[in-house]
This record gives C-alpha cells, sequence and structure tokens, in this order.
C-alpha cells in the first residue's frame, strides 16, 4: 500500500496509509492557517489549535495547573477587541490575563472586574498600575458588585465573548467571604445571557474548602441541564486528587 511518512516534533515517525494522506495535509494546511491568524467567519478557532496541546499534555502530566488549561481555553476564545468579564477579579492575576488577551493596536476591547470587596479591587488595581502601561489600564473597569447582577452593568445584547469564574475565597484576604452556590447559580444564567454565540463561560471551582462539593453539584446541575442544540458543556478533573481544581467550560454554540 501507498504510504506517507511524517517526522515532525508531534510525530516522531508515523507512517500513515494512502487514504489518510489528505487529513494530514488537512490538519497541517489549518495548522498553517493558525499561525498566520487566519480563523472561521464565526471568529472560532480551526482545529488543531496552538497552544492546546502543550497545556494539555502539560495538565496530564502534572507539569501545568488547571489555570493554565483554561487561560489557554481562553486564548483561543478571545479575539483582540473583545469584551469579557472577570465575575470574580480577587487579586487581579485572571484580570490581567484577560487585558493581555483583549488589547490590541485598535484601542479597542473592555475587561469588566467584578468582586464584592474592596480588597479585592484594590489588589487587582495594584497589580495592574504595576504591570500594564495606562492607555492599555483603561479598558479594565473594575465594578464592586455581586456576579449574579452583571446585567446591571453589561448590556444584554449578547456582545460578550469570555465570563470567567475563579470561585472561593481571596487568597491572602478573609476566607469566611467566599462564592456561594445561590449566587454563583444567578450569575452563570446571568452569563449564559450576556454571552454572544462562539462565546464561553469558564469555571474553576474549588471543593477544598466547606461547601465547595455544594458549590461544584450545582454548577454541575446548570451546565448538565443546558440544551445540547445550543450549548456544550464539559468538565476537567484530576481523579486522585480529590480536593484538586475542577474546571468546568460551557460553550455557547
Ligand atoms: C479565588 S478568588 C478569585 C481569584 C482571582 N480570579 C485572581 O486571579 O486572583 C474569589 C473571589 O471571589 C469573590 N467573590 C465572592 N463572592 C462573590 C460574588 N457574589 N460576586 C463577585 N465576587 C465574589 C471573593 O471576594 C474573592 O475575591
Amino acid at each position: 500500500m501507498e504510504a506517507l511518512t511524517l517526522i515532525s516534533p508531534h510525530f516522531r515517525r508515523f507512517t500513515a496509509p494512502s487514504p489518510l494522506r489528505s487529513l494530514f495535509r488537512r490538519s497541517i494546511s489549518l495548522k498553517a492557517q493558525l499561525s498566520t491568524g487566519s480563523s472561521r467567519k464565526s471568529g472560532a478557532k480551526e482545529f488543531p489549535i496552538a497552544g492546546m496541546e502543550e497545556a494539555f499534555m502539560g495538565f496530564i502530566t502534572g507539569r501545568k495547573k488547571a489555570t493554565e488549561v483554561a487561560h489557554s481555553v481562553w486564548k483561543n476564545i478571545i479575539q483582540k477587541g473583545d469584551t469579557v468579564i472577570d465575575a470574580t477579579c480577587g487579586n487581579g492575576y485572571d484580570t490581567l490575563a484577560l487585558l493581555a488577551m483583549v488589547a490590541g493596536e485598535s484601542g479597542r476591547g473592555c475587561v469588566y472586574g467584578m468582586d464584592i470587596q474592596q480588597e479585592a479591587l484594590d489588589n487587582t488595581s495594584a497589580l495592574l498600575e504595576i504591570s500594564v502601561e495606562e492607555n492599555k489600564r483603561k479598558l479594565v473597569k473594575l465594578l464592586k458588585l455581586c456576579h449574579s447582577k452583571m446585567e446591571d452593568i453589561v448590556q444584554n445584547d449578547n456582545s460578550v465573548r469570555l465570563v470567567v469564574f475563579n470561585l472561593g475565597y481571596l487568597p491572602g484576604g478573609d476566607k469566611a467571604i467566599l462564592t456561594t452556590p445561590g449566587t454563583t447559580l444567578a450569575a452563570l444564567q446571568a452569563a449564559g445571557r450576556v454571552l454572544g454565540s462562539g462565546g464561553l463561560i469558564s469555571v474553576m471551582v474549588y471543593v477544598g474548602h466547606p461547601g465547595g462539593r455544594d458549590e461544584l453539584e450545582s454548577i454541575q446541575g446548570f451546565a448538565s441541564g443546558l440544551p445540547v442544540e445550543s450549548w456544550a458543556s464539559f468538565k476537567l478533573e484530576m481523579l486522585n486528587r480529590p480536593t484538586g481544581p475542577v474546571l468546568i467550560l460551557i460553550f455557547k454554540k
């Protein structure tokens, strides 16, 4: 049988039978499109996606954290100039990462950062100040607000590309002030309404603290009940680390 031999960093040596040739050619051509920034009309990027392999393999082999997988997924959903929401800005690390993803040459883009604690908003503001120049910093709007009220601030016009939740308490802060299933659920429903088609809700859930497991169950109930025609929801967790963080991804088709 006629065969095609591929040697690349991804395939050390692989001999494909001829019916698979066109598939490999398509995969290679999509890789080339991605590296030149070409994408589908909907805004979603073609597969395979640059950087994802490293993030997932890093997670599977214990070299990368679930948060790094989440950031890698966001990078592939967000386009420069997008509007995104950090629903729990805490110490600002996610807000900062999101800002880098939306800010481009055009000067457009917006990150809404929400938290119920002034301390969290101050920490986020301080991190942005030392990390980013002013013209980019002004793309971030920090709000002392419960995320269940996000529609009071963000237009309900499906213009948001990504809503990020990193649940639990403020690291280094008061552990008694933390996200709760009721408001988290209301916030997820609001996020579903403000999100545009091709957008994503990303939820990092911590189950090691009291109430964390209940919160996960309520989020799973929400995510698994969404109609498959318009939503796709996923869960990433480490089975032999039962108190490790759980990443829930909810994609609006
Ligand atoms: C784990 S921290 C977030 C970490 C943050 N994403 C970062 O990169 O540093 C969780 C945050 O959620 C906030 N929070 C708790 N309940 C909230 C609510 N109902 N609405 C918005 N933020 C809330 C807490 O004050 C805390 O700062």
